[in-house]
């Protein structure tokens, strides 16, 4: 086949700050995914995109050439409303495993397609492989069974949605352009749109343990989604949350699903029942039920019902006890006084090194390994009180992760004024499938 553009022109536009052509992005897109185009090239030109940006028009285009790359899902078939969660990605968040079955409580079909964790934040699959018997691959038929069933599926995205992203990401990921608001936000619209839920809720992560490490950055990032879903019909609503300190008491999988659990079981971490309960509202507002009463639900059993009921399906037990590491270590506070902070990132990268996360996708990962943490930023701390316990299989590894959490807090007088857990809000005006008038 003849090709109608030269990668190298391609890329020679965006280097020189030009702006690509429908048919430039539809094509280089397209001939990557089918390997005309190389990772050496389709690198320079993620670097020239990283440095010089690419406007509201090119944004659209390559998302929706990444969408076109694959297949789309539908699920209208089901005859109730869907709304999905996407997290931009930090340290300690485990929100989709509560959320998903809680908001399933209300009708409201929740298709969680899902990745694994690179890098120092954590993949909700790797987490929910550590409960026994748990299995992440489903097909599409499954998704549908399990969604008219139990309402709630987590599992892996098939390698049919979006392969353009999944070859793309992988090569942001070892040429550092992963932190880059064009290339963010369509990775992640595109899966978001091929997946086909009537409405999405995005947590957009703010401070050292996101991408966006600024307020502005993470706003630019989530209106930029938000457009996006405009332009596809899907309702969108981001919340803008803070990642400066890690979300909950722990960081590592299967310490993740002993804390969702307890979540479920109507207890839980403050910041992690607020968060939870905040998507909730959101997902379910958007789905026509601006009313739900997620408290209760979380209080009264049925959100844990549904999640015993989702972790069953894919042939988990729910009620088998989660592995334990067979080392621990403790980091105990070197004074008393107050937390004043507890840095996302650095308790992040202790727990990948500690066996929580990969460094290349092929690599197992330890679902015993982990960060747990005694203090919060604003507590008190006593002197010699353990701070944090580290959690491995392989001691060898603490070495290197006390050495990161070296850093990693503060301890002083008084914490001054408290971040929220919300920053900001940002929504298009879509209004869902299912609850447009007529035809629609
Ligand atoms: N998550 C994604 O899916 N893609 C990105 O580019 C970053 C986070």
């Amino acid at each position: 086949m003849t090709e109608p553009f030269d990668a190298v022109d391609v890329i020679r536009t965006k280097r020189d700050k030009g702006t690509l052509s429908d048919a430039q992005i539809d094509w280089v897109i397209d001939a990557y995914t089918r390997g005309v185009v190389a990772d050496e090239q389709m690198s320079a030109l993620a670097m020239a995109i990283f440095l010089n940006g690419m406007s509201r028009a090119e944004i659209a285009r390559w998302t929706n050439a990444m969408i076109n790359s694959g297949e789309r899902m539908d699920f209208s078939a089901l005859g109730k409303p869907t709304a999905d969660k996407h997290s931009t990605g930090g340290v300690g968040d485990k929100i989709t495993l509560p959320l998903a079955p809680l908001v399933a409580v209300f009708g409201v079909a929740v298709p969680q397609l899902s990745g694994r964790g690179l890098g120092h934040t954590g993949g909700t699959l790797d987490k929910l492989e550590s409960i026994p018997g748990w299995r992440a691959a489903l097909s599409n038929e499954e998704i549908m069974d399990q969604l008219r069933e139990v309402g709630a599926v987590i599992c892996a995205a098939g390698t049919g949605l979006a392969p353009a992203d999944k070859k793309l990401y992988a090569l942001r990921d070892t040429t550092s352009t992963v932190e880059c608001v064009p290339l963010i936000a369509s990775s992640i619209m595109s899966k978001k749109i091929a997946e086909g839920t009537d409405s999405l809720v995005l947590d957009v992560k703010v401070g050292s343990g996101a991408f966006m490490k600024t307020l502005d950055a993470a706003r630019e990032l989530a209106q930029t989604m938000v457009d996006l879903g405009a332009d596809a019909g899907v309702r969108t609503v981001a919340l803008l949350t803070d990642m400066s300190t890690p979300l909950g008491l722990t960081a590592g999988n299967a310490l993740e699903v002993r804390e969702s659990v307890e979540v479920l079981a109507g207890g839980g971490p403050a910041d992690v029942v607020e968060l939870t309960l905040a998507l909730a509202r959101e997902m379910l507002a958007s789905a026509g039920q601006p009313d739900a009463d997620v408290e209760a639900a979380l209080a009264d059993g049925r959100a844990m019902d549904a999640w015993k009921a989702m972790i069953r399906a894919q042939d988990g037990d729910p009620d088998a006890p989660l592995p334990v590491a067979r080392h621990t270590e403790t980091v105990s506070a070197p004074r008393s006084g107050v937390l004043t902070r507890l840095d996302a990132y650095d308790v992040g990268v202790a727990a990948w090194r500690l066996g929580a996360g990969r460094s290349r996708k092929e690599d197992p990962v330890q679902a015993v390994a982990g960060v747990e943490i005694h203090a919060k930023p604003g507590d008190a701390v006593t002197a010699g009180a353990p701070l944090l316990t580290l959690h491995t299989d392989t001691p060898e590894r603490f070495a290197r992760a006390l050495e990161v959490l070296e850093g990693s807090f503060d301890i002083g007088e008084s914490l001054g004024e408290a971040t929220p857990v919300v920053l900001d809000r940002i929504e298009n005006d879509v209004v869902p499938r299912g609850l447009r008038g007529g035809a629609g």
